[in-house]
């Protein structure tokens, strides 16, 4: 139940960002698990106390789903009420144009992985009656300069739609589209805002509002500066 406390919330790309900001929150009252890319030794001094930790690499779609699913089975876990598809990566494009290998990779991370995680997670989630939240990006409806990361978010956008539908009654599903918030991602993806980056939000305030939306259910639910304007980040529910 929505409130209730004590939660089993599992977030993807939990080691930094809007993931880890997210998990600091929500740790306060919940039982954390969380993925990624790099080591326990390497993340373990940044996690929020108490939390678990899988190292699930989605540059391999298939086998990190495995790890995942096997990594909450050793946590002792048999159900979610919450899995946040959080982890995401953007490439940017010399020339103008992604190369193959940086299409494939981005939407390897981002979406197929995805894909592969909703579908495994749903009976753990269906235990529960849980909701299954992936992070998009407000770039999904198409942006100039990052393609291939544009299209994969409007995948997610695309994958929520049909299984909410299709999970409907059983799990429920959304898509959140963060607008641009300040973490490592650009400097990552070898991609420079330049003299936008101090208008971008701040990662603890998107994740405020990133608790709220999963506490509505709602979906879509665009994440910038007109939401935080209007209180986004301190009204609204709690989870
Ligand atoms: N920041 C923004 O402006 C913005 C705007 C809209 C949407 N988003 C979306 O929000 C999500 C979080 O982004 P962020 O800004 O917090 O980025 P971030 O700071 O780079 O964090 C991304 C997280 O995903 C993990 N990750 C990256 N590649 C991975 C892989 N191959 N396998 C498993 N985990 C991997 C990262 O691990 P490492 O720590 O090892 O890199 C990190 O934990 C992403 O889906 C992103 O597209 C971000």
């Amino acid at each position: 139940m929505i409130g209730a406390g004590s939660r089993r919330i599992l977030i993807t790309g939990g080691s930094a960002g809007l993931g880890l900001a997210l998990a600091k929150k929500l740790a306060r009252h919940h039982k954390i698990l969380l993925s990624g890319r790099r080591s326990e030794a390497e993340v373990a001094d940044a996690l929020p106390r108490g939390a678990g930790y899988i190292v699930a690499d989605q540059t391999d779609p298939e086998i990190s789903t495995l790890a995942l699913v096997r990594g909450i089975r050793d946590f002792g876990w048999d159900s979610l009420d919450n899995a946040v598809l959080n982890a995401g990566i953007g490439v940017a494009p010399g020339g103008g144009f992604d190369s193959t290998e940086a299409i494939r990779q981005t939407l390897d991370v981002n979406l197929l992985a995805a894909i592969l995680q909703a579908q495994a997670l749903f009976p753990l989630l269906e235990k529960s009656r849980g909701t299954l939240t992936l992070i998009g990006s407000v770039v999904h409806s198409g942006s100039a300069t990052i393609p291939a990361y544009a299209a994969s978010k409007a995948g997610l956008h695309g994958l929520a739609r049909a299984l909410r539908a299709e999970w409907s009654g059983r799990v429920a599903v959304q898509v959140l589209h963060p607008g641009p918030a300040k973490t490592d991602i650009h400097d990552k993806a070898g991609f420079d805002p330049g003299r936008m980056r101090p208008l971008f939000l701040e990662a603890n305030d998107v994740a405020a509002m990133m608790a709220s939306a999963i506490a509505s259910r709602r979906s879509p639910a665009t994440l910038s500066w007109a939401r935080y304007l209007g209180g986004g980040a301190y009204l609204g529910r709690r989870l």
